[in-house]
Formats: C-alpha cells, sequence, structure tokens
C-alpha cells in the first residue's frame, strides 16, 4: 500500500511540475509578473477583474494592430468568460456584451441592394472587428511585418502569459532606444535574466535596424547589429513592434492605476484566456474527477481487504 501511495503521490507531483515547465531559446527566459499569476497551476484560476480590464487594455491599444478571429464577443459573456452574469444566461442578451460590441463598427457579411459593403456596430454574435481587411493591407501599414493573430498566442509562444507580459515590459526605455543606437552598460543593462548576462556586464553599442525595435525577450539574434564583445552579444532580438505601453495609456473603467506592469499583466491574462475559455470549467472537472477517483480507490480497498478477509495468505 505505502509503495501505491508514494507512486500517487509521485504523480500529482508530476502533473503539478508539468505546468511550469517552459524551454528557453536564445533569447531571455521570460520571467513574467514578480507575483506569478494565479491561473497557473492545477488549482488555478483566472482573476477576472485583470480578465476584464485585459480586455479593454486588447481593445484600446492592440486591437489596432492585431485581430482576434477566434473570438466572438459573446465569449466575453459566456461561464468562464470575463463578464459572465449569471442573469443572462444567453450571453447574447448580456448588457455589458452588447455594449461592448456596438463600440465597434464592422462590415456586415451581406452587401446591400447594389452590392455595397454595409457598417453597422458589432452584435455579440459577430467574431471581433479585425483592424486590417487582409494580410497584404496588415503588412503595409507595418513595415512588411505581420502582426499576428493573437487569438490564441498565449498557447503558441514557450512561456505564454509570462512571455507576453514579458515581451512588453521589457523593451528599452524610448529615452535609450530613440535614435536607433543603444548603449549597454553605462546607459542600459536588460533585466538580468538566470542566463548569467549580468555575470559579465554588456558593454557596446547595438544598432537597432530601420523600424525595428531591440526586445530581450525575443526570439532572434543580435550578433550582426552588435559592436561589442562578440561573444556576449545581448539575449533576445528585434521586431516590428514598438514598445506599445506608457503609464496612463489606457483609462481603467473600474479605476485602477494604469500603470505598465498593470496593463501588460492585465492584457497577458486576457490572452490567456482567450487561449483557453474553458479551463475554469475544464479545471473544476479535473479537480471533481481526481476526488471521485481518490474515493473510488478508497472504497475499493476496503471491498478487497473484505473479500478476502477470511482468506489464509
Ligand atoms: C502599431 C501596431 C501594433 C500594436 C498597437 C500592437 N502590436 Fe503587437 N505586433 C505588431 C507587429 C507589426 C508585430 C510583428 C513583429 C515582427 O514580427 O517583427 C507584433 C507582434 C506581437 C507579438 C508577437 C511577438 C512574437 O513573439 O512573434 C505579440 C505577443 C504582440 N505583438 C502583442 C501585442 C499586444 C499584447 C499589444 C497590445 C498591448 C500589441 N501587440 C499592440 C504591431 C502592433
Amino acid at each position: 500500500m505505502k509503495r501505491i501511495l508514494s507512486s500517487f503521490a509521485a504523480g500529482l507531483v508530476a502533473i503539478a511540475l508539468a505546468g511550469s515547465a517552459h524551454a528557453a531559446g536564445g533569447a531571455e527566459h521570460p520571467h513574467g509578473p514578480e507575483e506569478g499569476f494565479e491561473f497557473e497551476g492545477v488549482f488555478g484560476k483566472f482573476e477576472m477583474d485583470s480578465v476584464q480590464r485585459g480586455y479593454q487594455v486588447y481593445r484600446e491599444v492592440c486591437s489596432s494592430c492585431h485581430s482576434m478571429k477566434l473570438m466572438h464577443y459573446r465569449n466575453l459573456g459566456e461561464p468562464g468568460g470575463p463578464f459572465y452574469d449569471p442573469e443572462y444566461p444567453n450571453a447574447n442578451d448580456n448588457p455589458l456584451v452588447k455594449g461592448f460590441a456596438a463600440l465597434d463598427t464592422i462590415t456586415d457579411a451581406t452587401p446591400d441592394e447594389f452590392g455595397d459593403p454595409v457598417q453597422r456596430p458589432a452584435r455579440p454574435s459577430d467574431p471581433f472587428r479585425s483592424p486590417y481587411a487582409n494580410d497584404q493591407m496588415a503588412r503595409a501599414a507595418n513595415g512588411g511585418a505581420l502582426p499576428p493573430d493573437l487569438s490564441v498566442i498565449a498557447k503558441a509562444r514557450h512561456g505564454g502569459a509570462n512571455y507576453v507580459y514579458s515581451l512588453l515590459t521589457g523593451y528599452p526605455s524610448w529615452d535609450v532606444m530613440g535614435d536607433g543606437e543603444i548603449e549597454f552598460g553605462e546607459e542600459y543593462t536588460p533585466h538580468g535574466g538566470e542566463h548569467g548576462d549580468d555575470e559579465h556586464e554588456l558593454h557596446g553599442m547595438l544598432h537597432q535596424p530601420q523600424g525595428q525595435y531591440y526586445n530581450p525577450y525575443m526570439a532572434g539574434d543580435t550578433t550582426p547589429q552588435w559592436a561589442g564583445d562578440p561573444r556576449h552579444a545581448p539575449a533576445g532580438g528585434f521586431l516590428a513592434m514598438p514598445p506599445q505601453l506608457s503609464d496612463g495609456r489606457v483609462e481603467y473603467l473600474d479605476g485602477t492605476e494604469a500603470t505598465v506592469h498593470q496593463m501588460a499583466y492585465d492584457v497577458a491574462q486576457f490572452l490567456a484566456w482567450a487561449g483557453e475559455p474553458k479551463q475554469t470549467s475544464r479545471k473544476k472537472a479535473g479537480v471533481a474527477v481526481l476526488i471521485y477517483l481518490a474515493l473510488l480507490a478508497g472504497i475499493l480497498w476496503l471491498s478487497y481487504k473484505r473479500i478476502w478477509r477470511n482468506v489464509a495468505h
């Protein structure tokens, strides 16, 4: 019995650890917010007020470049969603969801009688408004780079929400990167990761190519742009997305102070939720299954004892 119990315990520990294993590339290891995200781990839950604020950040900042084609407005009001209200079991009737949808103007799938596209306020049943009609327009507006769809970005990148958080908060400040050259050492030392870059402090100049921004968390290679000790080029790479967040960039509806940390934390949590809107119910079911299995194991053990009680062995 002891052996069974200990292998059961080992299994549980393995499950708990599996959630926190990340692979590291050439970039800094995404460290995430200091306090971590509550939704990680077996019993973790999304903080719904943060997911709500994250939607606001997505809508007011990110949605001008990034689509979320897999999301519909009604998803916001479904069970496990940030604006779910038990009074409106059908999310299409939820006044908040209706209100958010109506803020966005979209093109109706059916044109008018002359074949011209019809613009109208979105309804809960519509997919989120996309900023560009197609990928070519998106590239043309972003210096040739395509802003990826964010529907499942937290699933698509190693580090998930921690990566999104690190990327958004990881840029050097504008006054350091303003003229395209970043001086490492005096002016700027990236947030030291566990990879030991801070053991030998970097000294040298990093040249940012036109329309490209250095970020220590972006996968890439900085060697060609690095004037300094070639054995220790800065971790990370360049991307076509300029830094997006500055303090007060949004005015939160719930009055929370919109610091860079807060907005990055909220939007990362929102994107994690969007990547797995059913996580809350999945985990609830998982816990119920574990309890059920534990009870069943107990009953089986007792009946085994009872059945073999009088048999000599
Ligand atoms: C001005 C347009 C613009 C805005 C606004 C914007 N982005 Fe981006 N974003 C881009 C572009 C362009 C890329 C592609 C960069 C590349 O591949 O070089 C990108 C890439 C990304 C990536 C992927 C990086 C990777 O690993 O490939 C993430 C994640 C991201 N953006 C998140 C956000 C979030 C969250 C917001 C809102 C806070 C936001 N972006 C706002 C233009 C934008």
